[in-house]
């Protein structure tokens, strides 16, 4: 073997080869690239390890010292920047321990003990996954409190409710805004339950088998914060349900905050008015001078489209996989990195877009004027004062419309002896019922959107979701 050759065989796993890898080897096997962010976890878990197996009598106490002194001081210089990550050493687990094997010598061999790569690798993600739940869990607090804010200014502040994106029956744009309350609160809730899902320990099923050594894995798991540890070897290297779990979560917090960001895109442009979206998330456009173009809220709708991608890939990588570990699993990083960043992305910029978004009362309210929103009132008075089956008042106001629409008026714009014909109960007493404000106002039915019920429901969710006070 020529002293070339033997340098570019890896020094942790080259006892049985001779040469290197090809060159496409070189580029297709690393994960150093992208693995490198969970440097902070991996230092963590072997720690975690190290202090077990000193504790159990496994390693040498001086030794284990050794290594933890040498950890701390490859944790520094990743954090100062003086860290040379090594594409030839694979990925970050290799990274280090090569590191830590140039600091402190020969004992650093001794960490490896009782461990492999795929425990190691599984225990780290697990980590950094539990910590990304947190962030995300917080950013989508911030978009709820964002959100119950202008619900509370705007409880009562009349807009045109649609379905089919046809006008349906006059709502408020608190009502509006607090809908989103609840599906963030429902990502809040599978947030928590993967997380809680993903709270044991894969530290110490070693390749897949466990080990010989005397090991405490309930001291491992208890030392890096989990519940207990991961009661079957093979699945506790084999398992990727929770970078599943989350990119499902993350797939549908990200298709929650489209349906914001489209809404959001619709409201701003011209045709509707709704709302003025803060400058700093728009942009201009470099032909037309008077445009200002939503793109944060086009990107977040769009960007909902990367983060399901990821949560596909992920599936697909796992599809038809052996037990336990195969090599493919290395491709489930980019994905869950990727995704969760794309998430946190989109929450923050939909938090400042609610945050800024200056509402349009004015243009809101008249564009309840459009669409014969108080359609639906109008039978209702014709079933409560006229004591009409609903079928019969449906039919009737039905009628009603169509003679609207001809004459080109509201409902309100037709005279008592017009309506009379059509539906003789009609009295002028029904009138009161033709505004939007009294249609929202008698919508006090649990859930509904009168605006104390709205003031109301804002405060609950304040209560319930952000943990009460301001
Ligand atoms: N870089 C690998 C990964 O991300 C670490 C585990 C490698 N294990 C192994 N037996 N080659 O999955």
């Amino acid at each position: 073997m020529s002293e070339d050759t033997k340098k570019t065989v890896n020094p942790l796993w080259g006892g049985r080869f001779v040469a290197g890898p090809s060159a496409v080897m070189a580029r297709i096997n690393p994960s150093i690239g992208f693995d490198r962010r969970l440097w902070a976890e991996d230092i963590e878990g072997s720690k975690a390890h190290c202090a077990m197996l000193v504790a159990q009598g496994i390693i040498p106490a001086s030794d284990g010292k050794a290594i933890l002194e040498g950890l701390d001081r490859v944790a520094a210089e990743i954090t100062e920047g003086r860290f040379t990550f090594r594409d030839d050493l694979e990925d970050i687990h290799m990274n280090i321990e090569a590191r830590l094997a140039e600091l402190i010598g020969v004992a650093a061999g001794r960490l490896h003990t009782a461990r492999s790569r795929n425990d190691q690798v599984a225990t780290d993600l697990r980590l950094w996954t539990r910590a990304a739940c947190e962030r995300i869990d917080a950013e989508l607090a911030g978009l709820q409190a964002a959100l119950i804010d202008q619900a509370e200014r705007h409880a009562g502040t009349v807009m045109p409710g649609f379905t089919h994106l046809q006008p349906a029956q006059p709502v408020t744009f608190g009502h509006h805004l607090l809908a989103y309350v609840e599906m963030v609160g429902r990502d809040r809730g599978r947030v928590a339950d993967a997380c809680r899902r993903l709270d044991e320990c894969p530290l110490g099923a070693a390749a897949l088998a466990g080990t010989s050594f005397p090991i405490d894995r309930a001291a491992t798991a208890r030392a890096l914060g989990f519940a207990r540890p991961c009661a079957n070897s093979m699945d506790a290297v084999a398992d990727r349900d929770f970078v599943v779990e989350v990119l499902a979560t993350a797939a549908l917090a990200a298709t929650h905050l489209s349906r914001l960001a489209e809404e959001l895109v619709l409201w701003a442009s011209p045709a509707y008015g709704f709302v003025t979206l803060p400058e700093a998330l728009t942009s201009g456009s470099s032909m037309m001078p008077q445009k200002r173009n939503p793109d944060a809220a086009e990107l977040v709708r769009g960007k909902a489209g990367r983060v399901s991608g990821a949560l596909i890939a992920t599936l697909t990588v796992l599809k038809g996989l052996a037990l336990t570990y195969g090599k493919d699993m290395q491709e489930d990083k980019e994905p869950l990195f990727d995704a969760v960043e794309t998430l946190l992305l989109c929450l923050a910029a939909s938090r400042e877009m609610i945050a800024g978004l200056e509402a349009r009362p004015a243009a809101m309210r008249a564009a309840c004027a459009a669409g014969y929103l108080t359609a639906t009132d109008l039978a209702d008075w014709l079933v409560r004062a006229a004591g009409l089956p609903f079928r019969q008042a449906h039919h009737a106001v039905g009628r009603l419309v169509r003679l609207a629409e001809a004459e080109g008026v509201g409902l309100d714009g037709l005279s008592l002896s017009a309506m009379q014909a059509v539906e003789p109960a009609i009295t002028e007493a029904a009138r009161a019922v033709l505004t939007v404000e009294a249609s929202v106002a008698s919508r006090s039915s649990l859930g509904g959107t009168a605006p104390a019920r709205v003031a109301e429901a804002a405060r609950a969710a304040r209560a319930r979701y952000l943990g009460g006070g301001a």
